[in-house]
């Protein structure tokens, strides 16, 4: 890439008055190559993806390449703002994006030194997410690839989740996946990059959310030490701290013998210990209680062995079908509870018992981000799939099952888990 090639029609810079982009003056444009120190003689020898993220609470973008190199990368999170009002109001979220989005794609673009001009492709999350978050990063990015005339590549969140592993560590396929959020938890076998069986998912709240509910209801954004934490991250933090076996919880579906979820029971059996424990204590609902820590290490170890046991069920049920290779099997988890260390120990006394390797992306691209977006962008354009040159009747889909559902075959397996000791 030469100075000489950039021209004015493919050096634009965002500006928000004008739209999503302008045609700049020569002035800016010398201004733009100052600032980001432009080499001219570095080549951008591979492809590069553009990601944009908007499918829940954080407006997020990247731009990543071809060797997995994060050149660039911006985030906003709402998560402080959503934790004052006690979850996220939809109307907020889609404000808050559409104030930020801007910013956050400039910023990324500007951080990587890449022109927009010599992007491959643009990719961006439509779904499934919160309607109204979707759509605000539908539009830009509409309009984005309109103006740079590139190429635009919608993303499954859920994939972009379960193939973040890639970016970091050489994983072949296929691999069997636990992506667990505060939106969503399944259990997948990844057969390519758009090639999914779904062995089972949770049949009413996923973990981060239960997880987020007891945490409000634990008024833990009063504790000083977990103010402005998200749920699950307060839970982790405060169950250092406590006692799990000061309080008898039973994990969840423990007579299924399939690999479906379920957090709903749960979360109400410790909304009937706290109530009980207001009383005990003389402490009023909206406040503290001494026994938060206990209660919160109770619940990260019943959520980590329902999970577990399932996960356990999983690999089972691959090797008896030979849907994973025989050796050095790997169980892939990501999405935000996966950056929780006691979830991740449960799971790695699982895979030890089933000979297996145990991979995480670090804490940081397991919850919501712009990078596993942008890393979906570049493994659909190297296989070849997915990659849209005309947007037209392009939407976002709120609700999107991920890949082939076969849980009711594995539930009719009904396969038995040696029982192991959680010892974390
Ligand atoms: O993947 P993510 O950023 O967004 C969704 O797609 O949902 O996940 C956010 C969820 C929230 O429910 C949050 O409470 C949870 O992940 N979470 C955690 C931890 N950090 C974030 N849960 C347990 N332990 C953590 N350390
Ligand atoms: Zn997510």
């Amino acid at each position: 890439m030469k100075l000489g090639t950039i021209n004015r029609a493919s050096m634009l810079i965002l500006n928000k008055a004008a739209g999503v982009f302008s045609k700049p003056s020569k002035r800016k444009i010398y201004e733009y190559l100052r600032s980001s120190n432009f080499h001219p003689g570095k080549a951008f020898l591979h492809k590069v993806v553009l990601g944009i993220e908007t499918s829940c609470d954080d407006t997020a973008a990247a731009v990543v390449d071809e060797a997995g190199n994060v050149l660039g990368e911006a985030i906003h999170s709402q998560t402080e703002v959503h934790l004052k009002t006690g979850g996220i109001i939809p109307p907020v979220a889609q404000q808050l994006h559409r104030e930020n989005i801007q910013r956050i794609v400039q910023e990324a673009l500007s951080a990587s030194r890449v022109p927009p001009s010599e992007l491959s492709a643009v990719a961006t999350t439509t779904m499934p997410g919160l309607a109204l978050s979707l759509g605000v990063g539908l539009s830009f990015s509409l309009q984005l690839v309109g103006q740079l005339k590139k190429p635009f590549i919608p993303i499954h969140h859920m994939e972009a989740h379960a193939l973040t592993i890639r970016l970091t560590n050489e994983v072949a396929f296929p691999f069997l996946v636990l992506l667990i959020s505060g939106g969503h938890c399944l259990l997948a076998l990844v057969r390519g990059v758009a090639d999914f069986l779904l062995l089972g998912k949770s049949l009413d709240i996923a973990p981060g959310d239960m997880l987020d509910k007891v945490a409000r209801r634990l008024a833990l954004t009063k504790h000083p030490e977990c103010a402005t934490m998200s749920g699950g991250k307060a839970i982790e933090h405060l169950a250092k701290q406590g006692n799990r076996l000061r309080f008898d919880l039973t994990p969840p579906m423990h007579r299924a013998k399939n690999c479906d979820f379920s957090f709903t029971g749960l979360q109400h059996a410790v909304d009937k210990i706290i109530t009980q424990k207001e009383k005990e204590e003389g402490v009023e609902q909206g406040q503290v209680l001494a026994s938060a820590a206990d209660i919160a290490a109770a619940v990260q170890h019943t959520t980590a062995c329902h999970l577990a046991k399932r996960t356990h069920r999983a690999l089972l049920f691959c090797q008896q079908r030979g849907l994973l290779p025989p050796h050095n099997a790997a169980l892939v988890v990501s999405g935000g509870v996966a950056s929780n260390f006691y979830i991740r120990k449960a799971l790695e006394l699982v895979t030890n018992a089933t000979q297996c390797a145990l991979l995480c992306p670090p804490p940081r691209l397991c919850t919501d981000n712009g990078v596993m977006i942008a890393w979906n962008g570049i493994e659909r354009l190297r296989a070849g799939v997915g990659i849209l040159y005309d947007t037209e009747g392009v939407r976002y889909e709120p609700k999107c099952p991920l890949g082939v559902d076969i849980s009711k075959e594995v539930g009719e397996a009904a396969i038995k888990v040696p029982q192991l000791k959680m010892k974390i």
